[in-house]
């Protein structure tokens, strides 16, 4: 492995250097000039121990810190600008962006990177790459009170930015790799029409049917779910786990079902947190007991979703991360994960939620509920809930 900054004309043309004293690891007897492969892109070494990849051109700012990796099939890149090992201060911000803080090789073997300001920052500077699967959670533009985002812009505004980011998180996903794009209903058109026009293949449009009270409708029916668009980037996702759950037989079921049933695209066994009458306690709440976040996605939601789309070691983004489920979940099943969020107050409660787990946000609790998906084992590296989570479900 070597680490080292990238000079200009190797960020502006698309090559690394590799050093001379590194080339006997990295590059050994094998004659020159050869192809490779880079982050799974077609590349190139010279003979001068330059790897060249259409794939660089323009990836890194001049400056950034970046890792080369040798791998099985080629190399392996990610930039670790700005990274440090621990939480950094305040008083070290640069700019008005921040990698708040970074946990590389954590017990789990994975690794997370909470950044916080302008996601649109990040992957610009090339800090987001090779991401296997994203959760895209925006603002609904639904007048709710964020401390930087103006929830009642223009729907003009409002389309054009949500556009810009699924533009870019689609150009930093690997071939094969998937979003999961929360929405209102009301919204499914603009949804739909942003990950056509960003490249995005629709594999699905799930309803989520929330375990919670309607939105009363008065000239028309009252409002019970969001959708979620399952796109992917080329026809076919890298990976797809066939999930199976325990679902409880309807009482006019004829049968026992003796190894449950497949995951469909209408989800209405995962409770909402943000609306009804009781959040549960899941929920983060300030000293006062109000939630500290009126869109908090519920680990359930999440898990289903990264069980679905990677495998242990894949990378989740959560560009719009909020409080982090994303991040809590991809940690626990030993994914690596990056979160973008604006707002530092909820970076600081993401940070706290992964260096101590909350018994709410403990996964192990909903393992027997996917014990009939046929390769949980390879899926969800961890261990089965102990009798004390299972009372928590
Ligand atoms: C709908 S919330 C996400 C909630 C999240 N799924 C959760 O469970 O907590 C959207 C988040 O995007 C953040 N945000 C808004 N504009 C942003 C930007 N330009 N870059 C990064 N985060 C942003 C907001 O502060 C808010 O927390």
């Amino acid at each position: 492995m070597v680490t080292k900054v990238l000079k200009k004309m190797e960020a502006l043309r698309g090559f690394i250097q590799i050093p001379a004293g590194n080339r006997a690891e990295l590059i050994g007897n094998i004659s020159l000039p050869c192809l490779t492969m880079l982050n799974g892109n077609p590349a190139r070494l010279d003979t001068r121990g330059r790897l060249w990849s259409l794939y660089l051109k323009n990836k890194f700012l001049t400056d950034t810190k970046i890792e080369l990796n040798k791998t099985g099939n080629g190399y392996q890149i990610i930039s670790v600008n700005n990274v440090q090992e621990s939480a950094v201060s305040e008083s070290n911000r640069q700019n008005d962006t921040l990698l708040v803080s970074a946990n590389l090789e954590s017990d789990t073997g994975s690794w997370y990177k909470v950044f916080e300001g302008d996601c649109l920052k990040y992957f610009n500077e090339g800090s987001v790459i090779d991401v296997d699967l994203t959760f895209f959670d925006p603002p609904y533009r639904q007048g709710k009170d964020y401390r930087f985002f103006d929830d009642n812009q223009p729907a003009g505004k409002y389309w054009g930015w949500i556009k810009e980011i699924v533009s870019r998180i689609y150009d930093a996903t690997v071939d094969g790799g998937a979003i999961y794009f929360m929405q209102r209903e009301k919204n499914t058109e603009q949804v739909l029409r942003v990950l056509r026009k960003t490249g995005w293949r629709l594999q699905n449009l799930i309803v989520w049917k929330k375990k919670t009270s309607a939105v009363p409708g008065t000239f028309r029916f009252s409002k019970q779910y969001q959708i979620i668009a399952y796109a992917t980037k080329g026809d076919k996702p890298r990976v797809f786990n066939r999930l199976r759950i325990d679902l409880p037989n309807l009482p006019e079921y004829k049968y026992e079902r003796e190894n449950g049933v497949y995951v469909t695209d209408v989800w209405d066994d995962i409770r909402e947190l943000t609306s009804g009458y009781f959040a549960g306690d899941e929920a983060i709440r300030d000293h006062e007991g109000n939630r500290v976040h009126t869109q908090q996605s519920p680990v359930a939601l999440l898990l289903r979703v990264i069980l679905s789309s990677t495998l242990p070691g894949d990378t989740v983004l959560d560009p719009l991360a909020g409080t982090g489920p994303a991040l809590v979940v991809a940690h626990q099943l030993k994914r690596n994960s990056i979160g973008i969020e604006i707002d530092s107050r909820y970076v600081e409660i993401i940070k706290s939620r992964l260096q101590s787990l909350r018994p709410a946000d403990n996964i192990a609790k909903y393992y027997d509920y996917y014990k009939y998906t046929p390769n949980l084992k390879e899926i969800w590296p961890t261990k089965k809930a102990t009798p004390e989570q299972k009372r928590l479900l």
